[in-house]
């Protein structure tokens, strides 16, 4: 998935420009696909101005939050000498060399025991439990450092369990850790299925890896069913949510992720459902001392007697020491848009992927693949042949009409449309439709 989203010239400030590759218009609808123009129904509704115009927004984080949980800015230091800026702390970008802005950094609620936001929720009782997250590049530093966590919490022969549906990052972590060859549990149906993890888990310390939005498919593996197993054989899960996890901003979608608050480590990745500009990944954890192993000193960063007089420390929450300031554009988002206004964002490519599905699912020559979970459709000419699918997708790609994406499932090649846009409207996917039917051989 690409770029897209909020670009760094606000919210707001762009135009639609359908129709060129890679704007969101009857070519590429997937995430790389341009930002969110305009006529941002949320940005308008609010009469927040554009983020680039600065104006945040009322809704801000506040009782929404992320999901059960919640995202707040605010660093868990607490008390440090900056307010804004880069996530860098004890890093040297951005000029804040010796430490940097506690405002930085991202708090989550541990979706499953709540947050401050959940706590407010009627008919809660389990007691709050703030779990903790820290900014990655994307989805796979995300994965590889829930790999190193597991690794570190259960010994070098941890062995990785995961559907073949799992993203291609996370057995590449494990070979990167040194760890033992990943199980991999064959997905006829796209999903992981509880039954067959019961059945294949090994001996020995084990990491389940589930996944709430496949990169093929986009569909959420049974995260209920798959806890119960992991619960059931002592097993660690850790949930990749790159795709999915955006689901929870919105009310109408969240209970599809019902079972995300059972990992021990969860990916989240906001450069997908999140409209942000890339890098815009998530490591979330249940417990703030779950990121211990990452704990690091370098004293002309974070010597003990600056942490101790206050300054923060966020050296040990990167494996890199560098930062860009990534957290700062997703926070601004969360402030302007507030988790309603990105929940309108996500209901809406939703429904622009039932409605573009069920158009395919009516067109005499297209075949689609199933109804969508997320805002993943998957189709191809009726009775072509994979060599085809994959000329069409590359000649569309060659003479610069559209940006397809392709997936194999069920035995046979896809096309693949993600739709992140929300200012796609129906004749772009139409015309879209015409393109592929132009490019397939009678
Ligand atoms: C399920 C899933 N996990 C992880 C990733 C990797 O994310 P990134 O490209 O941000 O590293 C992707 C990317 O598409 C994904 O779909």
């Amino acid at each position: 998935m690409g770029a897209g989203g909020l670009g760094s010239d606000g919210l707001g400030s762009r135009s639609r420009g359908a129709g060129s590759p890679g704007s969101g218009g009857s070519g590429s609808c997937s995430p790389g696909s341009g930002g969110l123009g305009s006529r941002s129904p949320h940005s308008r509704r609010e009469g927040s101005g554009s983020a680039g115009s600065g104006g945040l927004g009322p809704s801000g984080l506040g009782p929404g939050g992320l999901g059960s949980g919640g995202v707040e800015p605010g660093s868990r230091q607490g008390g440090g000498p900056r307010s804004g800026g880069t996530e860098s702390g004890g890093t040297e970008s951005g000029g804040t060399e010796s430490g940097g802005p506690r405002a930085a950094e991202l708090r989550v609620g541990s979706p499953r025991t709540g947050s401050a936001s959940s706590r407010r929720t009627p008919g809660r009782s389990t007691p709050a439990r703030i779990g903790d997250a820290i900014i990655t590049t994307g989805g796979t530093e995300a994965n590889q450092l829930a790999l190193l966590l597991a690794r570190e919490a259960h010994g070098r022969d941890l062995r990785l369990v995961c559907g073949a549906n799992a993203h291609h990052s996370l057995p590449r972590a494990a070979w990167l850790l040194g760890l033992p060859e990943p199980l991999v549990i064959p997905t006829p149906t796209g999903t992981l299925d509880p039954t067959a993890l019961a059945a294949a888990l090994p001996d020995g310390p084990v990491l389940v890896a589930a996944t709430a939005g496949t990169t093929d498919a986009g569909l959420i593996d049974p995260l209920p069913e798959i806890a119960a197993v992991c619960a059931t054989h002592h097993a660690r899960l850790h949930i990749d949510a790159a795709y999915g996890g955006g689901l929870l901003f919105s009310n109408r979608h969240r209970t599809k992720l019902t079972g995300l608050d059972t990992a021990h480590t969860l990916t989240l990745d906001l450069h997908k459902l999140g409209w942000q500009p890339i890098a815009a990944g998530l490591l979330a954890v249940r417990d703030p001392h779950d990121l211990d192993p990452l704990h690091h000193h370098a004293d002309y960063l974070n010597a003990d007697d600056d942490t101790e007089a206050g300054l923060p420390d966020l050296l040990g929450r990167s494996l890199r020491t560098t930062r860009r300031p990534d957290t700062l554009k997703i926070a601004v988002t969360l402030k302007t848009l507030g988790r309603t206004g990105l929940a309108a964002l996500i209901d809406q490519v939703c429904e622009q992927a039932q409605e573009f599905a069920r158009t395919i699912r009516d067109h005499p020559r297209l075949e689609l693949h199933s109804p969508p979970t997320i805002s993943t459709v998957l189709f191809r000419p009726a009775g072509a042949t994979d060599d085809t699918v994959a000329e069409i997708r590359r000649r569309l790609l060659t003479d610069g009409h559209a940006v397809l994406g392709r997936a194999h499932l069920d035995g046979r090649l896809w096309l693949k449309t993600t739709l992140l846009n929300p200012h796609t409207r129906p004749e772009d996917l139409t015309a879209l439709l015409r393109l592929v039917e132009g490019h397939t051989p009678a």
